[in-house]
C-alpha cells in the first residue's frame, strides 16, 4: 500500500479514494467508501474492476504475458507437466521431487469415483452433452460428500485433491454415456494425461507419448486463467460458503457458453461450416458485418489485445500432433491456416486487435487425436478444475473475504399502486 489517493468530486464534496499497488498491472482505487455518499459505479463486464486480491495468475493482455505464480506460461508449458503445474498454482511453489511424487500419490489414490456417478448418469438420455452431465455430476458428489467444513485448511484441501482426482473418470464417463459406449475402469501407474487417455479410448489411443504430451499441454494451458466468467462464478457461489462440488457445477454451468470455454468446439463447427478455402471471405465478411451476429470463434479476447501466449505453444503442439498424425492434410487445418493468414492482415481484426485465442488451435489438436468434438470443453473443464479451486481455496484464506454481492442501477418503474 502506498499513501497516494485519488481525489473524486461527487456534488461539491471531494472524496480521497486510496490508491494501492500491484505486483503489475494497473493500480488500484479502493471505493469501498463511496457506498457510504449513496453513489456506486457501473461498470458493465467489470471491465475496470478488480473483484478480488489474487496472487495466483498474472495476464498482461497488451504484451500478451501470462504468468503463474510468477512463472511464465510457455516455461511451464516446456519443461513441467499438468500436475506440477497444478501444485504450484495450488501451493505457490514448484514441488520438489518429494512433493511432487506425494502429490502425483495423492491425486492417483482418488482416480475412482464413488459408485453415485454412475447413478447419476444413468438418469441422462443418450446423446444429452456432456457438460450437462458435469454438471449435475457435480451436484451429485455435492449431495455425496456433504456437509464439508469449508473453514478447515486441511478438509478443503482433501476436497481439492480429490476433486482433481475424480475429473478424468467424471469426463470420460460423461461422453462415454453421451455415446452409449461401455465405460472403462482406471489403472493403476499411470500419469494423469495418460490415465484420461486410457479411460477414454482404453488400449486404442492410450499410449502414444505424443499425443499423451499434447494432452498434458492442453491441460497445463486451460489451468487457469485469473478472473475469468467462470472462475468468478466460482468465487461468487463459494463466497457463500456453499459445498465445493457445487461451486463447481456453477463453474462449470458457467464455461459452457461459446463466449467462454465453449469456443473451442464452436471453432471446429465454423470450421466445417466453412467447408471450403474459397468460402473464407464470404464468413471474414459476414463477421466484419455489424448487422450478422456472425464472429469469428477462436478470435479475440477479453483481455489479450495482442497474440494471445497460450495460443503460441497451442500452435506448436498443432504441428507436432498432426505431423506424428500425418493428418497434415486435415482440410480443416489448412483452412484454419488460410483463415488465420486472411483475418490477421484484414484491417478490421488488425484495429481491433483481435488475434487467434488458445482455442482456436486446442479444437484442431483434439480433433486429430481423434476426441470427439463434444469433450472439447468437458477438457477444458478438466484442466480449469485446477484453477478454479486454486481460487477457490485462496478466496477462503482470504481476511478480507465477504460474501459476493454486486449493486445495481435501478432503470424500473418508481413507486405505483395496482
Ligand atoms: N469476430 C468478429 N468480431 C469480433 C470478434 C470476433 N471473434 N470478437 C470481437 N469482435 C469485435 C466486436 O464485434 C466489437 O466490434 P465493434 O467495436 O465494431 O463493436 C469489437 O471486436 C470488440 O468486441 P467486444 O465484444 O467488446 O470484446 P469482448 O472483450 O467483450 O469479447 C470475446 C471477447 C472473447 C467474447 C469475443 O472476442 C468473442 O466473442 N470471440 C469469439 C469467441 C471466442 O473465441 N471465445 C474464446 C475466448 S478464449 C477462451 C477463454 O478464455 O474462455
Amino acid at each position: 500500500m502506498n499513501d497516494k489517493v485519488a481525489k473524486l468530486n461527487i456534488e461539491g464534496e471531494t472524496l480521497d479514494l486510496p490508491i494501492v499497488n500491484a505486483t503489475y498491472g494497473p493500480h488500484l482505487v479502493e471505493i469501498e467508501a463511496l457506498s457510504k455518499h449513496e453513489f456506486f459505479t457501473y461498470d458493465p463486464g467489470f471491465i475496470s474492476t478488480a473483484s478480488c486480491r489474487s496472487a495466483i495468475t498474472y495476464i498482461n493482455g497488451e504484451k500478451g504475458i501470462l504468468l503463474h505464480r510468477g512463472y511464465p506460461i510457455d516455461q511451464l508449458a516446456a519443461k513441467t507437466d499438468f500436475l506440477t503445474t497444478a501444485y504450484l498454482l495450488l501451493n505457490g511453489e514448484l514441488p520438489n521431487s518429494t512433493e511432487q511424487n506425494e502429490f502425483k500419490t495423492i491425486i492417483a489414490s482418488h482416480v475412482n469415483p464413488p459408485a453415485i456417478v454412475h447413478d447419476t448418469l444413468q438418469g441422462f438420455a443418450k446423446g444429452a452433452h456432456p457438460m450437462a452431465m458435469l454438471i449435475s455430476l457435480m451436484g451429485a458428489l455435492a449431495g455425496y460428500f456433504h456437509p464439508i467444513k469449508i473453514r478447515d485448511a486441511a478438509e478443503r484441501k482433501h476436497m481439492i485433491e480429490q476433486l482433481i482426482g475424480f475429473m478424468p473418470a467424471l469426463v470420460a464417463w460423461s461422453y462415454q454415456h453421451h455415446i452409449g459406449q461401455k465405460t472403462y475402469s482406471p489403472r493403476a501407474g499411470l500419469s494423469y494425461a495418460e490415465q484420461f487417455m486410457y479411460l477414454l479410448f482404453d488400449d486404442k489411443r492410450g499410449n502414444n507419448p505424443i499425443l499423451n504430451k499434447a494432452i498434458d499441454r492442453i491441460l497445463i494451458l486451460h489451468a487457469d486463467h485469473e478472473q475469468n466468467a467462470s472462475t468468478s462464478t466460482v468465487r461468487l457461489a463459494g463466497s457463500t460458503l456453499a459445498n465445493p462440488y457445487a461451486c463447481m457445477a456453477a463453474g462449470i454451468a458457467a464455461l459452457w457458453g461459446p463466449a467462454h470455454g465453449g469456443a473451442n468446439e464452436a471453432v471446429i463447427k465454423m470450421l466445417s461450416e466453412i467447408e471450403d478455402e474459397k468460402n473464407i471471405p464470404k464468413f471474414i465478411a459476414r463477421a466484419k458485418d455489424s448487422n450478422d451476429n456472425f464472429r469469428l470463434m477462436g478470435f479475440g479476447h477479453r483481455v489479450y489485445k495482442n497474440y494471445d501466449p497460450r495460443a503460441k505453444v497451442m500452435k506448436q503442439t498443432c504441428d507436432e500432433v498432426l505431423s506424428e498424425l500425418g493428418e497434415q492434410h486435415d482440410p480443416l487445418f489448412k483452412i484454419a491456416l488460410q483463415l488465420e493468414r486472411i483475418a490477421l492482415e484484414d484491417d478490421y481484426f488488425i484495429q481491433r486487435k483481435l488475434y487467434p485465442n488458445v482455442d482456436f488451435y486446442s479444437g484442431i489438436i483434439l480433433r486429430a487425436i481423434g476426441i470427439p468434438t463434444e469433450l472439447f470443453t468437458p477438457i477444458f473443464a478438466l484442466a480449469r478444475t485446477v484453477g478454479w479451486l486454486a481460487q477457490w481455496g485462496e478466496m477462503c484464506d482470504d481476511n478480507d473475504f465477504k460474501i459476493g454481492r454486486p449493486r445495481q442501477w435501478y432503470t424500473g418503474p418508481k413507486v405505483r399502486d395496482i
